[in-house]
């Protein structure tokens, strides 16, 4: 068992090794970017806890042992003064604290309590060395492989924040970070984009293109910046506080948001306190360093592969984590929509547990590749549900097993069907379970019914214990058949029961939009609403009579009306009605001064909500539509606009910019 272990263990970090030094080599030699540094940063970590669990395989040429990538051949060699080292990661708490534990094994009881910190805000730049001799900066250099750096010396002299020439005339070295601010970076891929080239992925990247041009020419015309972070050689000092105190009195820039923390608690306070200002700043930082003050201790903790002991760089969350599909399981929609979903092992993402990604649909998942068993880089963006944004196929053992679309429904077994227009197969069935419990979270979700505290799981619950069959049965729930479920107090039964009860009177468009029928959006029920203005009407209406609403097109049409053509359906409004549901009809249609006004919205608006533009587009009887036609009277435009704008002045549609439209629905 242990032997099959350590086999695993050896190929993995075997495969780690190769896919980090591709991706390492297309980073740092060729500038290029294949995956991101989240995805990277996460292999790397992935290979660092390995080899820390079976140090047996550390091998010499590991990318945790060594560091850069080779320098280019068309710069000058320099060899640096001392190895330009890296630091390792850390990502949480638990990290950080595992760092000094492992420190403080190193260290007599005296040293221990000798230790305490400098922070220093990670700049998302490139490491440059710098000598100066007779006070005049003589050479300055890139990391290279640590040992051999580029040299670089005339681009870097157009830095401004760079001295040429400083006060102190022994031999000095002083290492730093150049690097671009984030409106530089914006201005200059603005200009790429204008001039049709490629967009940098960050300011890193532009960084590191500029100050490695063999004409200095085109550094000088990136506004490039450099912090000073530490002294090499030349001078007496006791502290890494001291250091920075000396290097600004030399002249550098050193970064005033840095901090000296007496103990690891302050330390994380910093990282918080810095993680809140970091939107605030000028330039992009994607973490702290921190790092052992006291230099006796630091020297004394020496050096592991390509990191000094005493430091380490404790990063901010990232929104990408490699990770391992254990399964792929596919979930029913309330529409019948099958959508695979790959189960994960679990993984941080910005600071959140993942353990589920969606893969989308069948076509995703061919031109993804992925197998189960696969490595692959998961990504999050915001509140969206995490989704696979790569497979790492050098990763593979072999054991990795194709994944087969099911023909029938996994719930009620009936064949699956598939449209020519869609990349989806759907469950035809609309008495499948599995639909029917979707349906019934949708009936109770934010922008249907609304009803708070009654989630997912007490639903299915409710519809193990036959409590409930569908949605209507929920308002004759009485506090007694909750109180009987397992870990539900008097408390919480009652305010159940209450929040039901407050949700029995319903605007008809939300009555609309929890009905769940597909293709049909809030904005259209409001739509639907406004014109019908009644049940009975939308019930009745004839195929045609969508013709005249100005949003609805012949899907959304055939939509409702199959819909309301199903016994089944009407036997379940019957049963809401009978369970006391009741529907608020809009007023009459105010003859206001847009009627007859159709608006499209596209960007941002400084001064209005999105929402509340539109609501005083509707109280004033206009209509809002999501795309632009020729039935478009106007596209109001906000910052950043979509095609909608070009679209527009195709089509001849007046183009409104805010404040136009602020005076229009004033
Ligand atoms: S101290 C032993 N301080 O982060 C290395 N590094 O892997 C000590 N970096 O490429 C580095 N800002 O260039 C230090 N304030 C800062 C930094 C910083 C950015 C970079 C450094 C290196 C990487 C660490």
């Amino acid at each position: 068992m242990q032997n099959n272990k350590n086999l695993g263990a050896k190929d993995r970090i075997d495969k780690l090794k190769k896919v980090i030094n591709h991706h390492r080599y297309v980073y740092h030699v060729l500038d290029r970017q294949e995956i991101s540094d989240a995805a990277l940063d996460s292999l790397k970590k992935e290979l660092f806890d390995l080899e820390q669990e079976f140090p047996q395989f550390i091998t010499p040429d590991s990318p945790t042992q060594r560091i850069g990538g080779k320098p280019l051949p068309e710069f000058k060699k320099v060899t640096h003064a001392e190895r330009m080292l890296s630091l390792n990661d850390a990502f949480s708490k638990e990290d950080m604290q595992s760092w000094q534990e492992r420190i403080f094994k190193l260290l007599t009881p005296q040293e221990k309590s000798g230790v305490n910190f400098y922070c220093e805000l990670k700049i998302d730049g490139l490491a440059i060395e710098l000598k100066y001799e007779n006070g005049v900066l003589q050479e300055g250099s890139t990391r290279g492989d640590g040992t051999v750096g580029e040299d670089i010396t005339n681009n870097i002299k157009t830095v401004e924040a760079i001295p040429l020439s400083i006060e102190y005339k022994k031999n000095l070295v002083v290492r730093g970070e150049v690097f671009i601010s984030k409106k530089e970076f914006e201005a200059i891929n603005k200009l790429q984009s204008k001039n049709n080239l490629p967009l940098y992925a960050n300011p890193r990247n532009i960084a590191a293109g500029s100050v490695r041009q063999l004409d200095p020419k085109i550094t000088a015309v990136r506004k490039l910046d450099s912090f000073a972070y530490d002294i090499i050689l030349g001078i007496e000092n006791h502290t890494h506080q001291e250091r920075h105190e000396l290097l600004k009195k030399f002249g550098f820039k050193t970064n005033a948001s840095n901090q000296y923390c007496k103990s690891l608690e302050e330390v994380l306070r910093f990282y918080e306190r810095v993680k809140n200002i970091r939107n605030k700043l000028t330039y992009e930082i994607d973490g702290i360093v921190v790092i052992i003050n006291n230099n006796a201790i630091f020297e004394k903790l020496g050096v592991v592969g390509k990191a000094p002991r005493g430091a380490i760089a404790f990063k901010f969350a990232q929104s990408q984590a490699i990770t391992v599909i254990e399964d792929i399981k596919i979930q029913v929609g309330r529409t019948g929509a099958m959508t695979p979903v790959a189960v994960l092992k679990s993984v941080q993402i910005s600071g959140i547990t993942i353990t589920r990604a969606t893969l989308h649909n069948e076509d995703e998942i061919r031109r993804l590749g992925v197998k189960i068993g696969d490595t692959v880089i998961v990504g999050r963006a915001g509140d969206v549900i995490p989704d696979i944004i790569k497979v790492l196929p050098q990763l593979r053992t072999g054991k990795e097993k194709e994944f087969i679309m099911p023909r029938a429904c996994p719930s009620c077994k009936t064949k699956l069907q598939k449209s020519d227009t869609e990349a989806l197969w759907r469950c035809p069935n609309p008495r499948c379970f599995a639909r029917q419990r979707r349906s019934f979270y949708h009936f109770v979700s934010r922008a249907s019914f609304n009803i708070e505290g009654l989630g997912p799981k007490i639903i299915d619950r409710l519809l193990s214990e036959g409590l409930v069959q569908d949605p209507s049965d929920l308002f004759s729930l009485k506090e007694g058949d909750i109180k009987q479920l397992e870990r539900f107090g008097e408390k919480s039964a009652e305010n159940l029961i209450k929040s039901i009860e407050e949700k029995k009177e319903i605007s008809l468009a939300r009555f609309m939009y929890s009905l769940g029928i597909r293709n049909i959006g809030a904005e259209t029920t409001i739509d639907l609403a406004r014109h019908f203005r009644s049940l009975e009407n939308i019930k009745n209406a004839k195929l045609q009579d969508f013709d005249e609403i100005v949003n609805i097109g012949p899907i959304v049409a055939k939509s409702v009306h199959e819909w309301f053509s199903q016994k089944d359906n009407l036997k379940f409004l019957d049963k809401l009605k009978k369970a006391g549901i009741k529907i608020k009809n809009p007023p009459k249609k105010a003859k206001g001064k847009l009627s007859g006004k159709t608006f499209v919205f596209t960007g941002t608006l400084g001064s209005i909500e999105r929402e509340l533009a539109k609501e005083k587009v509707r109280e004033l009887g206009g209509n809002i539509s999501e795309s632009v036609s020729f039935k478009t009277s106007f596209v109001v435009v906000g910052l950043e606009p979509g095609s909608k704008v070009s679209k527009a002045k195709k089509l001849g549609v007046k183009i409104l910019d805010e404040k136009e439209f602020l005076k229009i629905i004033k």
